[in-house]
Formats: C-alpha cells, structure tokens, sequence
C-alpha cells in the first residue's frame, strides 16, 4: 500500500449508539477487529445485555438491533438487523439502538415505549429471552408505517422466534399499534440526532485498517474500490456480510482481506430509464422490495420470501449475485426477466447476460479485479412474469426448488416466447432449453403442458439431499410448470 493513499484514510469509524458518539479506532484499540460483530461489540459493553445471542447465524431474531441512517433526502431511515452477523464497520455513520434506551427516562420517571407497553399489555413475552429482539422488530415497524396491516406486520416479525409464548400474543401487540401514541421520544430527539449524524457523514473518509492476520478496506467511492481491487484482486469483496460473515461465526474461518462496498454511495442507486431499471449492487434486497410492488410483482413476490425482514436489510442484490448460489432467490426471476449484469474494473466495462455469468457450481465470470456494479432490468415488454419458491417453511428458509418464468402469447394462445428457468435443479440456476424448445409456436393449453412437463423431468438431473430427493425435484419443477399455466390460461 503506497503511503500517499493510506494518508487520506481513516483507520476509525464513528457511529452513535444510542444517543453517545463513539469512535473505534482500530489502530489503537487492538481487542477489537474489523470483524468483530455488532453483537459482540455491544455485549461486552458494561449494561448493554438486552441483546442476545441464539443462533449466531440470522435465523432466529433474538440479536435483532434497530440502525437509523441518513438518507439522500437528509431524513432518519430505520431498519432492523440480526447484529450477530453484522461487521463493526458497516455501523460507520450510522445510530445504532439497543433496547435499553428505547423507554424515556426523564425527572427520575420511567416510561416504557409505546411498544413495550403493547407488548406488556397482551402478556407477550414468557421466559424472556427472544423479547428484546421482538420488541426491536416492533420498533423499527413503528417507526416506519403508523397503521400496519396484518402483512406488514407477518414481514416485520418474520425474522424473529419464540419458543415459549406463543405469537399470538406477541402479533396481538402488533396490532395494537393503531392505537399507540405516534409520538415517541425519538419524535423530539430527531433533529439534533440528523444534525449529529450529519456531521460524521460530512466529515467521513474511506476507513482503512491492516493488521498482521486481516485487512479491512471500506472506501467511499467506486473509483477508490475499482482502484483497489486492481491493486489487490486477492481482496474479498463484501456487501451486506449476511453469505460472508457465517464464515467467521460458524466456521470459525479468518478472513483475510475484506473490500467492503456498504458505504459507495454510486452503489445504492434504483434508477429508471427509458426502457430498463439500473439497480446498484449494494442496494437491499428490502428496498428492492419495497420499490417494486407494481413494478415487477414477481420480483417482489420472490423478496417477500426471501430470508426475513433483517436478513434483506443487510443482504445486497450484488451478494446474491456474487455468491453464485444455485439457490440465490432473485436468479430465477432475473434470467427471467433477461437481465444483464455490468461487471466493472478499473480498466474497462463490460455487460453480461446472467446465463454466462453463471459457470459452474458457485462458479462465475467474474475476474479478481472486477466488481458487480449494477443489474441492469429491462422493464416489462408485455410478457407473462411468474415467480414461485418451494421451501419447507414460508419465511427464513432456502429454497429447495425456485422458478422464474416468463411468456410471451400470440393473438391465437400459442407460445411467441418463453424462459422457464430454475434454482435447485443444477449446480447452477438454469434455464430448460429443451422445454422452451419444445413449447415454443405450439397452443398454451393443457395436453400441450403436460407432453412438456416429460421433457422438463428429463433435462435436468437434480441432486438429493436433506431438502428433497433428485426425483422429488423434479415432480416439483412439473408441477411448477402446470401450476404456471393453470394460472395462465
Ligand atoms: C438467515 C439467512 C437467511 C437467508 N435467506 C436467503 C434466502 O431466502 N434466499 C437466498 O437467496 N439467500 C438467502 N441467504 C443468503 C444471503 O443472505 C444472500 O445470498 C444475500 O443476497 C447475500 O448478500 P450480501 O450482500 O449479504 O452478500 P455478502 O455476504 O456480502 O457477499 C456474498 C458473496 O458475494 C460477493 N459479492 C458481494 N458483493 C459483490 C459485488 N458487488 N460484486 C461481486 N461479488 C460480490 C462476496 O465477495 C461474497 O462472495 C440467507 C442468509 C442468511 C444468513
Ligand atoms: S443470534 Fe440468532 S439471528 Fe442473531
Ligand atoms: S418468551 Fe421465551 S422464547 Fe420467547
């Protein structure tokens, strides 16, 4: 590393918790390390043990914590994350909650939040452990939609478990919100926390830390991050951690040189064109979600079941990507919807459709020294969009089998264009040529499909595992295709 460039860096990060200014240098303070989790930073702090620790892997909610972030529009924007899996530095200029400061402490008087008092009032919480994760859930619902629905409420606790009481109780709460007071103290503490979160932003640089076993870049810009990756294409790259960070909590495995995009602000961008959408690679899967609902319904049906509310806060559409899992969720749908994806270097841009990006088992195009930047999304052009997973339990599970589909019909009901393609069959989301084949210039109706189902079994040869066995994979990717069509015709 030149010294010229590491001057410009910070080897600190500063972020609020709760209502305190902390800075964490990592030159200095040595007990700490870039990838230390938020979860472990904020218990080994003396009266924070509100939070705990379950599963140290995003399923079961009870690390859940609330970040308040600056948005372009300069207001507070909130969400949830599980902060087991959350590195330190993804905190920089940001407020981190924790369930200690949530009730108003002021002349000596306590009042709890309005939410602990819902929860209180419809006895929801038992022996205890999973109540400051759910009451964090709750929090962040609060603060973002004042009348929740019945839905709103399923997907902003779809991330956290309880063992003991129930949920009855504990959703009874949830919908006692319409009736809560919709001012909290955060109401009167919201501008000097926008001011205070202002000037750490301002002020912020790339932070860069290199100790004998780690190294942890998080630049601001994407020129800085090409830059470096071409520098150092040995560099992982991280965008939420929510794949990576399960690396270090449960295999125990050291990560030695991490490029971390969260803060690029060129990432986080949904743009609209004229016919195509260019979505960052570091945008959220959770604002994916929420800002297609008419756009591409099937899109967003898919995000409705991916993981839960905290994992695709964290959880990039760049990491779904860059994992190159045969069951990412959003593959099926994106070859689907023939996206492309621009891969950059510091030297040179290219495009590349998803099924030549795609090589093998988590086997990918992609060269060291490039980075996913954008998804490019063509918008609908009149086709059929459809979109399905198959997993054993709705919400914070993988799939077993996904699909993607799309269909093109003539005026006389026969096939002008169609993409069936698929997650769980392969070692890669793929699509079934041979069935696309076949279906195509021939009448959308039921004899048809069923011939078509023959040769969809045949295509693929799926593995068995704990999920499904090879031949139950197959079944599922039949009655997929029939499902498709009787939802069609
Ligand atoms: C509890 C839990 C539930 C989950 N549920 C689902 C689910 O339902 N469906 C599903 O598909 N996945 C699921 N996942 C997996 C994971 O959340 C997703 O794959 C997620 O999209 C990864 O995004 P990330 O930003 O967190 O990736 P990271 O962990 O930051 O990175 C993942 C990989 O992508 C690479 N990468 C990151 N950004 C880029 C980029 N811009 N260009 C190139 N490569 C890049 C990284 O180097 C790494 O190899 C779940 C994970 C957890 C812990
Ligand atoms: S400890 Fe279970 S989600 Fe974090
Ligand atoms: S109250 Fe015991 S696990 Fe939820």
């Amino acid at each position: 590393m030149e010294a010229e460039s590491v001057k410009n860096r910070n080897t600190y990060i500063q972020f609020l918790l709760n209502d305190e200014l902390l800075t964490i240098d990592f030159e200095q303070d040595k007990r700490l390390s870039p990838t230390t989790t938020v979860l472990n930073y904020v218990r080994d702090r003396a009266h924070y043990k509100g939070v705990k620790e379950g599963c140290a892997e995003g399923d079961c909610g009870a690390c859940t914590l609330v970040i308040a972030e600056l948005g372009a529009d300069q207001d507070l924007h909130y969400k949830t994350i599980t902060s087991c899996i959350v590195f330190l530095p993804y905190l920089n200029g940001k407020q981190l909650f924790t369930v200690e400061y949530l009730a108003d402490k002021q002349k000596g008087e306590t009042q709890l939040h309005p939410v602990q008092e819902a929860l209180v009032k419809t006895n929801g919480s038992q022996c205890g452990y999973c109540t400051p994760g759910f009451v964090m859930s709750m929090f962040n619902l609060y603060k973002n939609i004042e009348n929740p629905e019945r839905e709103d409420v399923e997907q902003a606790l779809s991330g956290n478990l309880c063992r003991c009481t129930g949920y009855q109780s504990i959703l009874d709460a949830a919908y006692l919100f319409k009736d809560l007071p919709k001012e909290d103290k955060f109401f009167r503490l919201k501008e000097k926390i926008i001011q205070d979160l202002s000037t750490i932003t301002s002020t912020a640089r790339s932070f860069y830390i290199e100790r004998a076993d780690e190294v942890y870049f998080q630049p601001q810009t994407l020129e800085e991050a090409l830059k470096y990756k071409k520098e150092n294409p040995q560099s992982i790259l991280v965008g939420g951690a929510s794949d990576l960070a399960l690396l270090k909590t449960k295999k125990h495995q050291q990560l030695p040189h991490l490029l971390d995009l969260s803060q690029v602000l060129e990432l986080k961008e949904i743009v609209k064109k004229e016919d195509y959408w260019e979505i960052g690679a570091t945008v959220s899967l959770e604002q994916l979600r929420t800002s297609f609902e008419n756009e591409f319904p099937s899109f967003r049906k898919m995000l409705d079941v991916f993981g839960s509310q905290q994992i695709r806060n964290m959880a990039t559409l760049g990491g779904n990507l860059g994992s190159g899992s045969p069951i990412g969720d959003t593959l099926p749908v994106l070859m689907a919807h023939q996206a492309e994806l621009l891969i950059e270097s510091a030297d040179e841009k290219r495009t590349e459709k998803l099924e030549d990006y795609l090589l093998g088992y988590r086997k990918t195009s992609l060269m060291p020294n490039e980075i996913i930047t954008k998804v490019l999304l063509p918008s609908d052009d009149g086709q059929i969009m459809w979109s399905q997973k198959v997993s054993k339990r709705r919400d914070l599970d993988i799939s077993t089998v996904s699909a993607g589909f799309s269909l093109k019909l003539t005026k006389e009901q026969k096939v002008q264009s169609i993409i069936l393609a698929f997650g769980g069959m392969a070692a890669i989301t793929n699509r079934a040529y041979q069935t696309e084949e076949f279906l195509l210039g021939k009448a959308w109706e039921r004899s048809v499909i069923e011939e078509a189902m023959q040769i969809l079994s045949d295509e693929f040869r799926p593995l068995s595992d704990a999920r499904a066995e090879a031949e139950g994979r197959k079944l599922l990717a039949k009655n997929l295709l029939m499902k498709f069509f009787q939802e069609t015709r």
